[in-house]
């Protein structure tokens, strides 16, 4: 199937299948995850903390991205392969399609951004050169320093009304789908209720979205020094990891 396919295929699960989305950043990651069936996988501006030891997402840099994207996309995934356009490297329409064309030359099949109304324009140039674009609204990590640390959103209807707006610039731009990252369950319902794409939940709580995304460090608890209060791990790696290296520095180093 090409990108566009792909993504058409998973737009079209509105309302029907929910949709499975990891990140991973490198190639067994991403075989794994891929024999396991999530449709898509996000290879996030998130390997700035979870893999590259940065405190958050603004330091990381298109080169970063493009070096990771590669490592993903050797496993050929059959999931969508959707790379995080950094912060600053889509200020402008222009400059946005310069840097999806450059993920894409690594190995996206789609891009992802964050913000709405302000960056329909830059979604709308994308999408224009065949690149299909997912939108990212609620709590935008790479805003973390405005906004000094991470809050929830949409808790009033102000708030929430002025998402549903972003996401309906994103919608006429041509995003197949839209990241709502922590906002408050109810207002994750609703707004999820009224867009004509899928959403795609991270912190907004259970079953509130067309279909959720997970950090894979947080869901297999292998970054065990944050972990943020919504995550869900599945099984505790840094556990079996931590056991796993005293036994053969045990056996190593012991008579
Ligand atoms: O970078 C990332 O991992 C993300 C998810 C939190 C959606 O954008």
């Amino acid at each position: 199937m090409t990108a566009l396919q792909k993504s058409a295929s998973l737009q079209a699960r509105k309302g029907g299948r929910r949709i499975a989305a990891l990140t991973a950043y490198d190639y067994p990651t991403a075989r794994l995850l891929d024999e396991c069936g999530v449709d898509i996988l996000l290879v996030g501006d998130s390997l700035g903390m979870v893999v590259l030891g940065f405190p958050d997402t603004t330091h990381v840099t298109l080169g970063h991205m493009l070096h990771h994207l590669a490592a993903v996309s050797r496993a050929k995934p059959h999931a969508l392969v959707v790379g995080d356009l950094p912060i600053h490297s889509y200020d402008s329409p222009a400059q946005a399609l310069v840097t999806a064309k450059q993920l894409v030359a690594a190995g996206a099949e789609a891009v992802k951004l964050e913000g709405g109304i302000s960056q329909a324009e830059k979604v709308r140039a994308i999408i224009d050169a065949g690149i299909p674009v997912m939108g990212h609204l609620g709590m935008l990590p790479q805003q973390v320093l405005e906004e000094r640390g991470y809050h929830k959103k949409g808790k009033t209807a102000e708030q929430t009304d002025a998402i549903h707006a972003d996401a309906q610039a994103l919608i006429e731009a041509g995003v197949f789908a839209i990241v709502l990252e922590s906002i408050v369950p109810e207002s994750a319902r609703m707004l999820s209720a009224s867009l004509a794409v899928p959403t795609i939940g991270i912190g907004c709580g259970d079953h509130t979205c067309d279909g959720e995304v997970a950090v894979i460090t947080d869901l297999l608890g292998s970054y065990p020094w944050f972990v943020p209060p919504f995550a869900r791990p599945e099984t505790d790696v840094a556990a079996a990891t931590r056991a796993a290296v005293a036994r053969y520095v045990a056996r190593v180093c012991e008579p």
